[in-house]
């Protein structure tokens, strides 16, 4: 890969040594462009317009997703987040009392809220899978929690807190083979590893943009399987989703649109068309390669800095790399990071309550390595961490 040239699409690379990728990474020019070509037209020729005009971009976004998911275009759709994506996908599945929900440790906090929402509407119980001797959701255990009242496995491949990858496709098999609905929170992977629909074997799949896709902030992609469409009810249906056909009726489209809502951030929508050609005309395989290198560096180096723990657990690691350090909490590193323009975060143990807890952690630094970066970059790093 020309790191060079990537970089040099990537003007934050000049300002900041960003190992934040999990939270929001670096916008390449030509998402950057896409949406201030978009809002331009907009300033001069109006929304509803420019809407029009743009439209083979807006729906390049279909496209592009399919390409990158191996799914059609009209198994997607736009949405604003990761979780309104999940949300919508989960609050469309026509809930009965009596049902059992089966998730992971690693699931996110957003996504475990929804569940106890759930559990205030419906007489719900939700089946926590123990972890294999890896960290990961043990695919064994889990067939063991499946019974007739089970509705939904919901698993998230890659957690928040940690380098994790959970074996989404080997549950995907279990989930076939009982014929239980399954949605996959691919929030930190889309953009980050290959993701095939049909191999995971997955009903609903659910992405942010601004992470790994490097898109812009406020936009998410949800994936629902064209068999399953028509048996779910979203609630937040609109007259975009659906046709207000008589006084007392309406009919839902028949494709994934009936997921999105009318009114959107349609520049966001442009640009995060163009981050995901981006990233198809890169090319996953090649990416996911260097991201893992790079991470793998950055866990060897930071395990020799004395008083620092790696806490990153599973059989395969992702560009995220979480730690602790004995004598400095991760606010004291971040405010020391924050100084010399290095980005990281800190994750605190409600995002992630079930994984952390089970890890003994109230909070880790979280440094994640995207493509764009570099070994030099690894090694400055390491260097001014204290110890
Ligand atoms: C694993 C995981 N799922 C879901 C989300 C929520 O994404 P969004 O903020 O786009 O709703 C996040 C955000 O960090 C995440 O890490």
């Amino acid at each position: 890969m020309d790191i060079t040239k990537l970089r040099k699409d990537t003007p934050g690379t000049t300002k900041v040594l960003h190992f934040n990728n999990a939270g929001a990474a670096l916008m390449p020019a030509p998402v950057v462009n896409a949406m201030t070509d978009y809002l331009d037209e907009e300033t001069l020729y109006g929304g509803y317009e420019t809407m029009m005009s743009q439209s083979s971009q807006l729906m390049a976004f279909y496209a592009e997703a399919a390409k990158m998911l191996h799914c059609t275009p009209g198994e997607i759709a736009f949405t604003d987040s990761a979780t309104t994506a999940w949300q919508r996908a989960f609050f469309s599945i026509p809930w009965q009392n009596g049902d059992n929900i089966i998730t992971g440790n690693a699931e996110y906090a957003s996504n475990y809220i929804s569940l106890l929402r759930l559990q205030e509407l419906f007489d719900i119980e939700v089946r926590v899978v123990p972890d294999n001797i890896y960290g990961e959701t043990d695919p064994k255990a889990l067939e063991q929690l499946i019974d007739k009242n089970t509705r939904l496995i919901a698993i998230t491949h890659m957690p928040t807190s940690g380098g994790l990858v959970n074996p989404i496709e080997e549950i995907g098999r279990l989930a076939n083979k009982h014929g239980v609905l399954y949605l996959v929170d691919a929030c930190q992977s889309v953009g980050h590893c290959p993701l095939d629909v049909r191999t995971i074997g997955c009903d609903f799949l659910t992405g942010t943009g601004r992470k790994y896709l490097r898109g812009p902030r406020g936009t998410g992609l949800l994936y629902v399987r064209h068999e399953i469409i028509e048996k779910l009810s979203p609630l937040s249906l609109d007259l975009y989703s659906a046709q207000w056909t008589g006084p007392n009726t309406y009919k839902t489209r028949k494709n994934a649109l009936k997921f999105e809502n009318f009114e959107s951030n349609l520049a966001a929508k442009a640009g995060l068309a163009a981050a995901i050609r981006y990233q198809n005309n890169l090319g996953i395989d090649k990416t996911w390669k260097r991201i893992q290198e790079l991470a793998n560096l950055l866990r060897k180096k930071l395990n020799e800095i004395p008083g620092l723990q790696v806490t990153d657990n599973g059989k395969v690691l992702s560009g995220i790399v979480t730690f602790t350090h004995k004598n400095y909490s991760a606010k004291d590193i971040k405010v020391h990071l924050d100084k010399q323009h290095i980005n990281v975060t800190i994750v605190p143990l409600a995002n992630s309550r079930l994984h952390m807890e089970k890890m003994g952690m109230e909070e880790v630094v979280r440094a994640s390595v995207h493509y764009y970066n570099t070994e030099e970059e690894i090694s400055r790093f390491c260097e001014v961490i204290p110890y």
